[in-house]
């Protein structure tokens, strides 16, 4: 949610914050706008909706200046108007902001009681009347800054430029993500800095980054910086390359991020069966060095929204092969429920972007208090996989269409291989087990990849079905939450409402809102569960219901190619995903930046 970007360059800076927000665009784009610091005046530009109404503001009359913050928002306090877009100003103090912070009522009392107007419903021009005050106040621009931290409640990122300094920035991150970039020292002295919410937006500029713990704050100048940690003491973060590491983030030759990373999948997620799986000795690979599940009493799945249903998917999968009790929860409420702990649980957070601050501030809230925490994740240099114990990361690439897609096939990939290795590690897999299992896995990139030919089916089914205004998605065991993942998906990007069951459940109540021609899309799979989903479903039907049944089973409305259980799931995965794609085409919605929604969560 936001995303910022700063640089102390050698040259004017303008157009190079664009482009670092042109990167981060996924964590909001309600609006966008860049401050830029010349001398001794500070230049903003701020536009309302896209970047590229921003592009054109900085384009038809760019500001001048070696040092800029620029910023992308998703609206917390106060809508998406331009007075609410940062970089927010007060007096000397430019600055731009990522989080939200809680104690923002007192704060802007304490702000107005002396006087002072602010022009936005934001916390984060609060902040900046803050600093403006202290700095008044203090005797160095340090004193101002520790007063003002130790002000502020809640979650920052911040990047702030001070009118009449010149070639400096503060920064300072507490419970929202911060990296530094280090530019190359020329051979006349100058160098450059940068400051980016993730590595993303630093790569075009610098492939040596650092990341700023939670409590870090520091003073940056173009040739150096300081960083201090939550009590002032002098800290050093590791320098790490990210060269090579983030491939180009670009569309392809396919029209928008989501489809490009559906079609993706059959790559991905060969790539992640490279490093999980040993074909020649039929062998699962060493994954989770140090994480043993003989000793473990439960196993504790949080996240949210996709990653979540994910880890329901696991769920079946873990307790059926390895034997061990799996409870699953929305990290957000995980957090503050007062669960009891035996110590003996092993936790696993999955997060794409490990990033999102309600699985984050669950997992950090279990440190000391289980027995190992482990991240799934796409981001192996994120908050959430510096915080766990040990990682597994699904290798999915960049992923940059805000529905998540290759993410998601890649958890669930990665969930079974946990799976697998527990209950290797527990002495419940027999050698023709796991072959069996094993086999099914390995099929997943050709079934993915023989799926996504039968796009054109799947197009003419979305035709049909894109006029509805509510739609229902049914399954059993695994196929229950692969509904619910695509009912997610559909509401996200078609606007349309969407509702999952499992299939036995619509006659306890919800059947009352199936009218003549609503849409039940069933997702079924190579088990004995389909006869009692076809009782289900002669139900819905029997009241005028335009029943769609997906699996493999030649009876199904759209037959999926043939596959073990592991393989059919995925390819319910895949139709789910191009059933959404093609809804929203029909609809005309914006697919890769649908409404309201961010990429990155990174508030509470
Ligand atoms: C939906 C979607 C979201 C994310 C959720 C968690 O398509 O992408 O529901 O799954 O916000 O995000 P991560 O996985 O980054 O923690």
């Amino acid at each position: 949610m936001c995303g910022i970007v700063g640089i102390l360059g050698k040259a004017d800076v303008a157009s190079r914050l664009v482009e670092g927000l042109a990167r981060l665009e996924y964590r909001g784009y309600d609006s966008a706008g860049i401050a830029v610091a010349d001398g001794g005046r500070v230049e903003l530009r701020r536009a309302v909706g896209k970047l590229d109404n921003l592009r054109v503001a900085v384009d038809a009359h760019a500001p001048r200046g070696r040092v800029g913050i620029g910023h992308t928002r998703w609206a917390t306090y106060g809508a998406a108007t331009e007075a609410n877009a940062h970089p927010h100003r007060f007096g000397a103090v430019t600055l731009v902001h990522n989080g939200i912070i809680e104690n923002h009522a007192a704060l802007r009392d304490e702000v107005e009681a002396r006087g002072a107007r602010l022009t936005s419903q934001t916390d984060s021009e609060i902040i900046a009347a803050q600093l403006e005050y202290l700095l008044r106040r203090a005797r160095t621009l340090d004193e101002a800054f520790i007063a003002l931290l130790d002000k502020l409640v809640g979650s920052y990122a911040l990047a702030v430029v001070f009118e009449g300094y010149p070639d400096l920035m503060f920064v300072a991150r507490n419970g929202s993500p911060l990296a530094i970039g280090y530019g190359e020292m020329e051979a006349d002295g100058s160098a450059e800095m940068f400051v980016g919410s993730d590595a993303l937006a630093l790569a075009p500029f610098t492939g040596q980054v650092s990341y700023l713990e939670d409590g870090d704050w520091a003073v940056i100048r173009p040739d150096r910086v300081q960083v201090f940690d939550r009590a002032g003491r002098g800290v050093t973060r590791d320098v790490v390359s990210i060269t090579g590491v983030l491939p180009a983030a670009d569309k392809g030759p396919w029209p928008h991020f989501m489809r490009k990373e559906i079609e993706e999948q059959p790559e991905s997620l060969a790539r992640l069966l490279g490093a999980l799986v040993d074909p020649a000795a039929g062998s699962l690979k060493p994954i989770l060095p140090g994480i043993d599940f003989a000793s473990a009493d439960r196993i504790v799945l949080i996240a949210c929204g996709t990653a979540h249903y994910a880890c329901l998917l696991a769920s079946y999968w873990i307790e059926e092969i390895a034997r061990l009790p799996v409870e699953v929860d929305i990290a957000s409420e995980y957090r503050y429920r007062n669960r009891p702990l035996t110590g003996r649980e092993i936790v696993i957070a999955v997060s794409q972007s490990g990033e999102t601050a309600d699985t984050l501030s669950a997992l950090k809230a279990l440190a000391g208090r289980v027995a190992a925490r482990v991240a799934v994740v796409n981001v192996a240099t994120s908050s959430i996989a510096r915080e766990a114990d040990a990682i597994l990361d699904i290798l999915a690439g960049p992923e940059i269409g805000v529905a998540s897609t290759k993410a998601y096939s890649g958890q669930a990939m990665g969930l079974l291989a946990i799976a697998l290795k527990a209950a290797r590690d527990r002495g419940m897999l027999s050698d023709d087990r796991l072959g069996e299992i094993l086999a099914d896995l390995v099929s997943v990139p050709r079934i993915v990849a023989e799926t996504l030919c039968g796009s054109d089916d799947i197009e003419r089914l979305a035709r049909r079905l894109s006029p509805a205004r509510d739609m229902f998605f049914l399954g059993r065991g695994v196929n229950h939450p692969m509904a619910l993942e695509a009912a997610l998906k559909m509401k996200e990007i078609s606007y349309i409402h969407a509702e999952a069951y499992p299939a036995g459940e619509l006659k306890h109540g919800p059947i009352a809102l199936i009218d003549t021609g609503t849409p039940v899309v069933v997702f079924e799979n190579v088990d004995d569960l389909n006869e009692k989903t076809a009782s289900n479903v002669a139900e819905v039907a029997a009241r005028g219901a335009d029943v769609v049944r997906i699996g493999p089973s030649g009876a199904c409305d759209l037959v999926t190619p043939a596959a073990g259980p592991v393989g059919s799931l995925f390819a319910n995965a895949v139709v789910a995903q191009l059933l959404s794609y093609f809804v929203a085409l029909e609809k005309g919605t914006d697919v890769d930046q649908p409404r309201n929604l961010a990429k990155s969560v990174t508030v509470e």
